[in-house]
């Protein structure tokens, strides 16, 4: 089932992540839906809030930075995975720029700088636990989905007169005036 977004705006986007337990309703199920709206919106990584549950799970799927001919020198095509309840241990590394973009903030693309390796703990669908370390456009989509069970924004980051230019874009978009290519959900006015 496909679920609608949620807007730049809503509270929910704001909300500290709660863990979740195996026995959370329907988890897999919740799983599934999130995949199947993450891939309706073309998106590379999609987050528990996203679709209005202020809860620490998050998913990614990186084949979308592929294109079909490309050579997959980081093994983007097979990097598709559930993080639950994650807990970043450590960020090291080069500060990188990268371009970033957020299904919840349609049409709004803003280079943001992040140390380039990222060393994660998290359970996997199966409540099985890992820690493993990422690298490159892995750990950029790792490190911003993570900042949305914080509840943080890539817009965040950017300068104050970054800031203000996007401050018109952004309250379009909370009021549902945008053309969007997926189902949202806007705050209500
Ligand atoms: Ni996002």
């Amino acid at each position: 089932m496909i679920l609608p977004i949620v807007a730049y705006g809503d509270p929910v986007l704001r909300k500290m992540g709660e863990e979740i337990s195996p026995e959370y309703p329907k988890i897999q199920e919740l799983i599934d839906n999130m995949f199947e709206t993450m891939y309706k919106s073309s998106g590379v990584g999609l987050a528990a809030p996203q679709i209005g549950k202020a809860i620490r799970l998050f998913l990614v799927d990186t084949s979308g930075f592929v294109d079909e001919d490309e050579e997959d020198d980081e093994g983007l095509k097979d990097f598709v995975k559930v993080f639950i309840n994650p807990e970043i241990l450590e960020e090291d590394g080069e500060d990188w720029t990268f371009n970033e973009g957020c299904l919840s903030i349609p049409d709004v693309r803003e280079d943001v700088i992040r140390p380039e390796q990222v060393k994660i703990k998290y359970f996997d669908r199966d409540f099985k636990e890992h820690v493993e370390v990422y690298d490159g456009l892995k750990a950029r989509v790792i490190q911003h989905e993570y900042d949305h069970i914080e509840g943080i924004l890539f817009t965040d980051y950017l300068s104050p007169l970054k800031k203000r230019l996007l401050k018109g874009r952004l309250s379009n978009i909370s009021k549902g005036k945008i053309n969007v290519g997926y189902k949202m959900r806007f705050p209500k006015k």
